[in-house]
Order: C-alpha cells, then sequence, then structure tokens
C-alpha cells in the first residue's frame, strides 16, 4: 500500500443542552452525576478536572451543587466565594473520594491556589470542579470536561455546552450522551 496515512482525527465529544428552567439545568446535573458515578466506580483511582464556565449569575454554583448533591452528599453546599475552595467526602459503590468545589473569583494572584496549597488537590481520587478557572491564568492542571453555561433571551433560560477534553473526559461525556 502506498500514500501517506493520515491518523483519524478523533471525534469532538460534546454535548449541549437548552435548558428552559432551572429544573431542567438540575436534571442534566444529575446526569452528568450518574456518569461521573459510573465512571469512579470502574476507576477508584482516577482524579479529573471540571472547568465552570459561563457570567456572574450563569448557574455555575447551582450545576455544582446539583451535582455534588445528586452524588451524595447531603449537606448544604455553599458558594466557596470566600475559602475558594469546599471539600466534599463522598462515597461510590466501593469507595471513598472527594470532589473539591473551588471558586477562584476572588484570587488577586495566579499563583495564590499554589500558595495555599491546592495544587495537591489535584490528584486526589475524585475531582475537582473549578468556577471561574480563568483567574488561575494557566497556572491550573489540565482540565478534563468544560461546561459553559451561556444565558438565553429569558430569564430562566441557559444553554449548557459540555465538552470532553481528555480521554478521561470522554468516557464520561459518552456516558452521558447515552444516559440521555
Ligand atoms: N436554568 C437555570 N440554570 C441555573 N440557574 C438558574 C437557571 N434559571 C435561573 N437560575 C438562577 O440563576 C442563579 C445562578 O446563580 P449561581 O450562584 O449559580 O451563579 P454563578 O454562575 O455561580 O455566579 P458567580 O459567578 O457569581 O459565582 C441562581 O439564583 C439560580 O436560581
Ligand atoms: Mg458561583
Amino acid at each position: 500500500m502506498t500514500g501517506n496515512q493520515t491518523p483519524q482525527a478523533s471525534p469532538n465529544i460534546s454535548f449541549k443542552q437548552h435548558c428552559r428552567q432551572e429544573a431542567e439545568t438540575a436534571s442534566l446535573a444529575k446526569r452528568l452525576a450518574a456518569s461521573i458515578a459510573q465512571f469512579l466506580g470502574q476507576n477508584p483511582e482516577a482524579h479529573f478536572n471540571i472547568a465552570l464556565q459561563g457570567d456572574l449569575g450563569a448557574g455555575k454554583t447551582t450545576f455544582a451543587r446539583d451535582l455534588i448533591q445528586t452524588l451524595g452528599y447531603e449537606g448544604k453546599v455553599k458558594s466557596p466565594t470566600y475559602t475558594l475552595c469546599e471539600p466534599y467526602l463522598l462515597q461510590s459503590t466501593q469507595h471513598a473520594y472527594t470532589a473539591h468545589h473551588f471558586d477562584l473569583y476572588r484570587m488577586r494572584d495566579p499563583l495564590e491556589w499554589q500558595e495555599a496549597g491546592f495544587a495537591e488537590l489535584f490528584d486526589v481520587p475524585g475531582f475537582c470542579v473549578i468556577e471561574w478557572p480563568e483567574k488561575a491564568e494557566g497556572t491550573l492542571p489540565a482540565f478534563d470536561i468544560e461546561i459553559q453555561l451561556t444565558p438565553g433571551a429569558e430569564e430562566n433560560e441557559r444553554t449548557i455546552a459540555i465538552n470532553a477534553l481528555s480521554e478521561q473526559g470522554k468516557k464520561i461525556v459518552v456516558a452521558l450522551q447515552v444516559n440521555t
């Protein structure tokens, strides 16, 4: 056989949903939680990172709260606006893992999170979900999944795009598509 063999580009795994009201955002977060629970059940040592993007009030904290509570956390999930990070200990079918919820909006220096020891949290089994990752200006580890929330014309409308950025991210987002 002759000729150049161009490697097949791997398909861009992404998922987009128009949510007309908050309950639809909540049900999408619940479906993502089911995919995450399935992935962590099969990969108990895994760690992955989710970027939550969108303007002030877009619904990042609301989405993270639904996600963390669906994964089994029974207490309050507050916005980590002042603490920068809130940890949530969770339990899959066979093991414990941690969700670290960050809000970096108030961070003044991109290196502040490294000084606070947050870098160590990026390989603890479980995941980090990060609001305002752009405030860390490229000092964060790579993301596996990116979630973009965009307000629509009506007050409660949001378009939510979920993109896989790594092989791990693909497994989770593919499961989300299958479970839909
Ligand atoms: N479809 C929707 N999805 C998500 N939130 C919605 C929706 N409709 C209305 N809301 C409301 O929008 C607000 C979103 O606030 P939230 O604190 O989650 O935003 P945020 O993106 O985390 O903001 P910030 O950048 O200040 O942290 C909440 O009051 C929520 O009830
Ligand atoms: Mg928030």
